[in-house]
């Protein structure tokens, strides 16, 4: 028998056993808990026991998870629909590393770039490079995807360490989204950085020139106000921006695993070259963790484990991330795309279909606000959402203390519900109390019964510093690319986003009046209620 189907005759075998069961084992919180420095995830509010962590383990091992890592780190081609290294790991290796691709160390070039995309921001911070109408006050970072999310989301999230010019993410096409940004910002004191990968996405090149075009009503020289980060310098250089103001990196960085280089300029400018570093720090802290630590003992193996378990085994669809966390905002929106355009594919590397469910759909809310949202669906619906809590015992604001223990005494209040529950007889108490009775009694009490035995993990740490935000990110991504050697699927590729690419680009004219027969029905109709309208 395959491992996958003991594992799921297992579960089948315990469906019926509370989690809370399990905690009749003293040890289970500390024995089901998983430590990364000072880090914690723990998983033990999930029905996986011993034996299903044995066999998980046992499945990773099996999918030959160790040789896949070290080919990951070691420059190896595993991207290999695309032909590339997967070498995100490599921008936040230490000084001394040697990385080789087809026999050439890349870590020289990687570091000069970095150390001109930190000088750069140092320079713009201190206001040694201005813009004509002096200090750079504002910059505005116009890129999509991976050149977007990962950015504004460290951007957000280490507010308490902004001390430079404010940085502005733009990124829809939605000329909404520009607009907004640029109301009130003064174009001779802003700098326009454009991020793209292979400097194509229409998306960021409209946004670019329609940046240029502001400037260029006010600012002589906007070119001088422009930077680029690009793997493609021949197409910055046709953009207009001058060699030395592009920070390249290398095609082997998958465009959302690019947040530790030139991408996170952005960041760097925000918040400065040190604490940029720490955020580094902190991602090859995971990093080691992940090479070095015994599987059960490993947080991104575990965590990848717990998604398969409740994904592939139990068969739940989605898995909430919920940060209690304001400054994680857009924290599930970084994992939506590092997730679900790593592991959302149908065909594993073979080229053959997939026998199992792809990567699970990734959404969440941050808490509290979620509670007052969607989360009546998580605790009363009929689908189990696993959820994943994270949480920092200590805020940055001192003086709100208080604030904080409310916050943390909600994500462990909904952790608890999830797993409690509360029964019928519980509800029917409550009810009695409230003087009611009769069949009123049992219909009221019905409505007030939460099933629990619902899972959820809480990964928590101290504070959210640079730090530890560069482990929670690498942690992700190592999470990613378990799921993906389990399930053998390329997690580097994207070729699902092709195909609404070439026909947007075909439908351009088509609104702009070329003939529509060719498009179906509905399309027909949409076109032409827009064309009457616009
Ligand atoms: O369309 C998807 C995608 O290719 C993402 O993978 C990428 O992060 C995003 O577009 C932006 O690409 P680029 O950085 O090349 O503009």
């Amino acid at each position: 028998m395959s491992i996958w189907d003991r594992l799921a005759e297992h579960q089948r075998a315990y469906a019926e056993r509370p989690i809370l069961e399990l905690f009749a084992d003293a040890g289970r919180a500390n024995a089901f808990t998983v430590a990364a420095g000072e880090m914690r995830l723990d998983y033990s509010k999930t029905s996986i026991d011993a034996d299903a962590r044995d066999l998980l383990v046992a499945l990773a091992e099996g999918a030959g998870l160790a040789d896949a890592r070290a080919a990951m780190f070691a420059g190896a081609k595993i991207n290999e629909t695309e032909g590339r290294a997967v070498l995100h790991v490599a921008q936040r290796a230490g000084e001394d590393a040697v990385i080789e691709v087809d026999g050439a160390d890349v870590m020289p070039e990687l570091r000069a770039e970095r150390a001109r995309a930190f000088a750069f921001a140092e320079d713009l911070r201190a206001g040694r490079i201005t813009g004509q109408g002096g200090a750079i006050t504002d910059v505005v970072n116009i890129g999509i995807g991976g050149s977007d999310l990962g950015p504004a989301m460290v951007t957000l999230a280490l507010a308490p360490w902004h001390d430079g010019p404010r940085v502005h993410y733009v990124s829809n096409v939605d000329g909404a989204h520009m607009a907004d940004v640029l109301k009130g910002l003064d174009p001779e004191r802003t700098l326009v950085i454009v991020a793209s990968k292979t400097f194509t996405t229409i998306e960021t090149m409209t946004n670019a020139r329609t940046a240029r075009d502001w400037m260029a009503v006010k600012v002589r020289d906007p070119g001088a106000q422009f930077a680029a980060v690009s793997t493609a310098r021949d197409k910055t250089a046709e953009f207009g921006i001058a060699p030395e103001r592009v920070f390249g990196f290398a095609d082997w960085v998958g465009g959302r695993y690019s947040v530790w280089g030139p991408i996170g300029l952005g960041v760097m400018i925000a918040i400065g070259a040190e604490a940029f570093a720490q955020f580094l720090d902190g991602a090859r802290a995971m990093d080691t963790h992940f090479i070095d630590a015994p599987l059960a003992q490993n947080m991104p193996v575990m965590l990848a484990l717990v998604g398969i378990w409740h994904n592939q085994i139990c068969g739940h669809a989605t898995r909430a991330v919920l940060p209690y966390d304001q400054r994680l905002a857009r924290l599930p929106a970084y994992l939506q795309q590092l997730e679900m355009e790593s592991n959302g594919k149908r065909v594993g590397m073979d080229g053959r279909d997939l026998e199992r469910q792809s990567g699970p759909v990734v959404w969440g809310e941050p808490g509290t606000n979620g509670q007052h949202a969607f989360y009546q669906l998580i605790h009363q619906g009929t689908r189990v959402v696993p959820c994943e809590f994270l949480l920092a015992a200590r805020g940055h604001e001192p003086d709100l203390a208080h604030h904080h223990r409310l916050l943390a005494a909600n994500c462990l209040a909904q952790s608890e519900a999830l797993l409690r529950g509360r029964t019928l007889e519980e509800a029917r108490a409550l009810m009695a109390a409230k003087g009611l009775s009769g069949p009123e009694l049992d219909r009221q009490a019905r409505h007030r019964v939460f099933p629990g035995n619902r899972p959820s993990t809480t990964l928590i740490y101290p504070q959210l510093t640079p730090f530890t935000l560069g482990q929670i990110v690498a942690l992700y991504e190592h999470r990613v690319f378990v799921e993906g050697v389990i399930l053998g699927i390329n997690s580097f590729d994207q070729w699902g986003v092709e195909l609404g690419k070439e026909l947007a680009t075909a439908l351009g004219p088509v609104l702009e009046g070329a003939d529509a027969s060719a498009k179906d029905g509905s399309t027909r109709a949409l076109v032409e209620y827009i064309r009457a309208r616009a």
